[in-house]
């Protein structure tokens, strides 16, 4: 049986998890989070020591074990889930994610993952790059302010210190780095379906994009 694929992009704070991972649930597909493993690779290479600047210096890729399980990440046995979403994380895994030996390796690997399952994916090059032949595609965008409210609430709830001043301003340096980067940029699938969520609930976007993956089956 042919197995279906879902691709949301966009980006940091447009919603797509909590999208991603409702549409998996209600449909019963597996939901793989691609930002966390570049922040996973990220932590460690904090622990490792690495000097962030020097893209040969991820070669341990190759030799770590990355598995989902029920949303979870786990990295070499541990489950990373929490410890990746520090702010020390999130300021340093563009320039990672940037790095094209980085980017080959870990696109390899999800599309391994994915392979031979239903999949709800969510990451910034899912339609352009990892699964560049899923049926469906959506690409979720917000304005600035709006992403950095729901950042702030997120962090509230998780404990994580912020101000929303930061947390914009941390936001916009993000995207300006993911969006003109060199390999496999934030950008939309030309065959992607764009949502401004900016004025939308959680809910609603769910039940447009359940209703266009319905209309086909
Ligand atoms: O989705 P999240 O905000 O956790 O992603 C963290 C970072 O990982 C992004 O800002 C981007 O630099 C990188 N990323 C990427 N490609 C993906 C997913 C995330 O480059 N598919």
């Amino acid at each position: 049986m042919k197995t279906v694929q879902i691709a949301i992009d966009g980006p940091a704070g447009a919603g797509k998890s909590t999208i991603a991972k409702r549409i998996a649930e209600s449909f019963n597909y597996v939901y793989i989070d691609t930002g966390a493993m570049y922040r996973a690779i990220t932590l460690k290479a904090m622990r490792l020591n690495l000097d962030f600047d020097d893209p040969d210096g991820f070669g341990f890729i190759d030799s770590t074990d990355f598995a989902y399980h029920e949303g979870k990440l786990i990295m070499d046995g541990e489950d990373v889930s929490d410890r990746i979403r520090s702010r020390d994380i999130s300021n340093n895994v563009s320039l990672v994610s940037s790095y094209l030996s980085v980017r080959k390796k870990t696109v390899k690997r999800q599309q391994e993952i994915a392979q031979n399952i239903n999949v709800v994916m969510d990451g910034r090059d899912i339609g352009t790059n990892v699964l560049v032949n899923a049926q469906y595609k959506f690409f979720l965008t917000a304005s600035v302010q709006t992403r950095a409210r729901r950042r702030y609430k997120e962090n509230l709830e998780r404990g994580i210190m912020s101000t929303l001043e930061d947390l914009q301003r941390e936001i916009e340096m993000r995207d300006q780095f993911d969006s003109t980067r060199e390999h496999s940029p934030l950008k939309a699938a030309s065959d992607a379906i764009v949502i401004d969520t900016s004025n939308m609930s959680i809910d609603e976007v769910v039940t447009i994009i359940k209703r266009k993956v319905r209309e086909d089956e």
